[in-house]
């Protein structure tokens, strides 16, 4: 049988450029080769690309030598070394899981991992995702989304239909960003105006939402037109909430998995992650998140992530053995969901009147 030629992107220009090479180097690792030949692409924090040995390599390897730009007027050419049956991006957060690269890819007409554009630009957008959510009864939490120029014009206005919509704490977010990078939780309404101007230090966009007391639960969806999902799991945040530090610099949350739930609420929650899924036309993976909320037991939907963290310890692929689904062959599933959803777009614009 002859070797499916796949390419690893990882690195990217988003804060969880780290993170990526620790996923990528995990994927890397558990790639069967004797079915795979893999090249590494590393994408710099200035959006920049390189081939190189592996993700293993230390973090001043991978900075050395030449970096290439796709802008036509900069290109100089990588010639056949980038050429791949399938690309795999393995970069969390803007410029790697919101659609651009996916886009990018869709130009190249080439085959890639993971969910579409379309789903990718939804995903990474809290306030678009849960306005799509609500309109099909899903049940997410209450939430406000402000735009900067309202702000700039009608701060007192806003902070006071904020205090009569909602009752401390609130979550204050950068809508489309990730790794609680700008997040605050507000106890005290007194220091909702800080913590707005905060998050619109990174976005256009803010959302205010009602903070939940209670769980935190994450649901792996796998899967194109017939997705699957896999038993929940749980977070258990080190800190007040599971900010930037608890998840990627203390390290101290733990995890359960899978979470002891009953058997109901298992089944609602991966019934909820499958819509949210197709709702957003999601396809070959993300991680679904939820709160369940303290004494009522309520399931409120959080997030959907396209690109969820993908090392040996992360929750994706951690879910899905907890399932039966081992690394090495979630991979494999994952790379042929990639042909599938190609060759399925393929033969669509194919059949389209010339
Ligand atoms: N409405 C909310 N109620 C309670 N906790 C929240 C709420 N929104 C966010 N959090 C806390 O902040 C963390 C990060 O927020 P989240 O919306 O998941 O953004 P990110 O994309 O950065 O992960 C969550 O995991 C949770 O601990
Ligand atoms: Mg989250």
């Amino acid at each position: 049988m002859q070797k499916i030629k796949l390419a690893l992107l990882f690195g990217g220009k988003s804060a969880e450029h780290e993170v990526s090479l620790i996923s990528a180097a995990s994927i890397y690792n558990n790639l069967d080769r004797n079915k795979f030949d893999v090249i590494s692409l590393y994408i710099n924090p200035e959006g920049k690309w390189r081939v190189v040995e592996s993700p293993l390599e230390s973090f001043t390897e991978l900075k050395k030598g030449d970096f290439y730009s796709f802008l036509p007027w900069e290109s100089v050419h990588m010639a056949q070394t980038i050429k791949a049956d399938i690309y795999f991006p393995v970069l969390h957060g803007p410029y790697g899981e919101d659609g651009t690269l996916q886009g990018f890819l869709e130009m190249a007409d080439v085959p890639y991992v993971g969910a579409s554009v379309l789903a990718s630009a939804v995903g990474m957008d809290k306030a678009l995702s849960k306005i799509i959510w609500k309109i099909l009864d899903l049940p997410v939490v209450s939430n406000k989304l402000l735009y900067e120029q309202d702000w700039l014009e009608n701060r007192k206005e806003i902070l006071t239909e904020i205090k009569s919509q909602f009752s401390p704490p609130v979550f204050v977010k950068p809508s489309n960003l990730g790794s609680s990078v700008g997040i605050t939780k507000v106890n005290d309404f007194t220091l909702a105006e800080t913590a707005i101007e905060k998050a619109f230090r990174y976005d256009r966009r803010v959302l205010v939402e009602e903070g939940i007391q209670g769980r935190e639960i994450e649901c792996s969806v796998l899967g194109n037109d017939a997705p699957i999902a896999s038993l929940p799991g749980e977070i258990i945040p080190f800190r007040e909430f599971y900010d930037y530090r608890d998840k990627y610099i203390e390290g101290k949350t733990s995890f359960r998995i899978p979470a002891s739930l009953p058997d109901t609420t298992v089944k609602e929650i991966q019934r909820i992650s499958i819509t949210a899924y197709k709702a957003i036309d999601c396809s070959g993976m993300a991680r679904v998140d939820f709160f369940l909320k303290e004494k009522t037991e309520e399931i409120i939907l959080n997030e959907l992530n396209t690109i969820p963290g993908f090392t040996e310890i992360s929750m994706y692929p951690k879910l899905w053995e907890a399932s039966g689904i081992s690394f090495s062959k979630l991979l494999e599933m994952l790379i042929d969901f990639g042909f599938e959803r190609h060759q399925k777009k393929k033969r669509i614009r194919g059949s389209f009147p010339k």
